[in-house]
């Protein structure tokens, strides 16, 4: 029989175990706590990215030359190291390897932190590339290398700068101070990866096209486009034809869904076509365009419209992790391939892209727009956002690819 004293001393001495296993735990679970904190801080202050190059053709290996040299540049300033890692991709890799894209060149990218690109392609009219069959050709890498990175989201700013106000086609009342978007275009779904078919129908030719969208993939992109508005001024335009489109409807209550993650950004539907008036009415009210693929594709380039040079326009493609493609929005210029006068600037705004998106590095992406904005404010330009009237000419100075990297270098605060 346990008497009482037994009992009182077996409770004390199973307390006493108790005690010790909570303290133990608190013990781990403490431990886990600032092994966590220790791994955060070390995401936080990586210090060496891998990041893919694909130089490509025309144009592209001087652009690029300029933005690595910006890259390492803001490196040294800021306390980062860049590695690069050449990739072929376009007419160079047909030359070297007969396809314009390797497996080995896809993994390559697969394994960045993120791929910085020049262009690709050559005269289409005259180049050998052109006579391969479509598959072959240059183009056929970069798409290729989308799909295999699953980029479906793709990223176009659209800034007017000051000193290139001229070059914008909108009456000066409209421009005001200037505007500043992002158009964010979903990249992979909609009516350009559809069934198709062209067939005769009673005697008659008839196309279909399909538009399909799954909510899954509304999501992802709407995802992706409030994260962008909240490093920005937090506002999104979801654009969308959703008094005639099923597919709009089902975007727009996506939309609705996700926006209710991000109380801090607001947002707004519009139709297409009342967008399309606005981006030249009132292109100041924009913030970040959140569209599909065929919308986006129009409005996007109505945008860069209205923003001047080719040479300045920077663009990114992301998936749904941190990686993205960076690329300027022009092609590779074959006409003035090899003569030292290309815009680097497009490139190095897409590695400022880069910095901020893939790399959370905010400030170091911040330092090169400014260092591009006081560049031009001090007057020097490439020769394709040189002033078309005389008279303006005498008040700037034009410099070539290198001279224009180099200046942005030196004006990196
Ligand atoms: N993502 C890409 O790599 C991409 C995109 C578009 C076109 N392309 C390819 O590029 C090749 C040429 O195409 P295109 O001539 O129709 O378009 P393009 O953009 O290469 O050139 C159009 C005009 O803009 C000028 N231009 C372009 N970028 C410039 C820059 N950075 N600085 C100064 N001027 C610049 C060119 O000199 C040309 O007069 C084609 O093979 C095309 O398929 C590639």
């Amino acid at each position: 029989m346990i008497n009482n004293i037994e009992i009182l001393f077996l409770l004390l001495y199973y307390s006493k175990e108790l005690l010790e296993t909570v303290y133990r735990l608190r013990a781990t679970l403490t431990k886990l706590r600032y092994l966590d904190i220790l791994r955060g801080n070390e995401r936080k202050m990586k210090m060496s990215y891998h990041v893919g190059v694909i130089s490509g053709d025309g144009i592209g290996p001087e652009i690029v030359a300029e933005a690595k040299k910006v890259l390492d540049a803001v490196g040294k300033k800021f306390g980062h190291e860049f590695e690069y890692e050449d990739i072929l991709m376009g007419g160079c890799s047909i030359d070297a390897t007969g396809v314009p894209l390797t497996d080995e060149a896809i993994n390559q990218a697969k394994n960045s932190d993120a791929v910085l690109m020049g262009s690709i392609g050559g005269n289409t009219a005259t180049s050998p590339w052109y006579k391969l069959s479509p598959e072959l050709r240059p183009e056929a890498g970069l798409l290729k290398l989308r799909k295999s990175l699953n980029l479906f989201a793709n990223l176009r700013p659209a800034y007017l700068y000051e000193e290139l106000k001229e070059a914008c086609p909108l009456r000066d009342d409209i421009i005001g101070d200037g505007f500043d978007m992002m158009i964010m275009r979903e990249l992979t779904g909609g009516l350009y990866f559809g069934a198709r078919e062209t067939k005769e129908v009673d005697g008659v030719m008839t196309a279909v096209d399909t538009l399909t969208y799954n909510e899954n993939e509304i999501r992802r992109i709407a995802k992706r486009g409030f994260d962008i508005a909240m490093k920005r001024r937090k506002k999104v335009t979801s654009v969308d034809k959703a008094n005639v489109l099923d597919s709009s409807r089902l975007w727009r209550s996506m939309v609705e869904e996700v926006a209710k993650d991000y109380p801090q950004v607001t947002y707004e539907h519009m139709l297409v076509d009342n967008c399309a008036m606005q981006l030249v009415k009132d292109p100041k009210q924009f913030d970040v365009i959140l569209t599909e693929n065929m919308f986006g594709d129009i409005l996007s380039d109505e945008a860069s419209m209205v923003t001047g040079s080719i040479g300045m326009l920077s663009s990114a493609s992301l998936n749904d992790t941190k990686f993205g493609l960076y690329e300027p929005s022009g092609g590779s210029a074959p006409d003035i391939a090899g003569k030292g006068i290309a815009n680097p600037i497009a490139t190095i705004l897409s590695a400022a892209m880069m910095l901020r998106y893939s790399f959370d590095l905010d400030k170091e992406a911040d330092a090169i727009e400014k260092a591009v904005k006081q560049v031009l404010k001090e007057g020097y330009r490439t020769i394709d956002i040189m002033p078309q009237e005389e008279g303006k000419k005498a008040a700037v100075k034009q410099v070539g690819t290198k001279e224009m990297g180099d200046l942005i270098v030196q004006h990196l605060q």
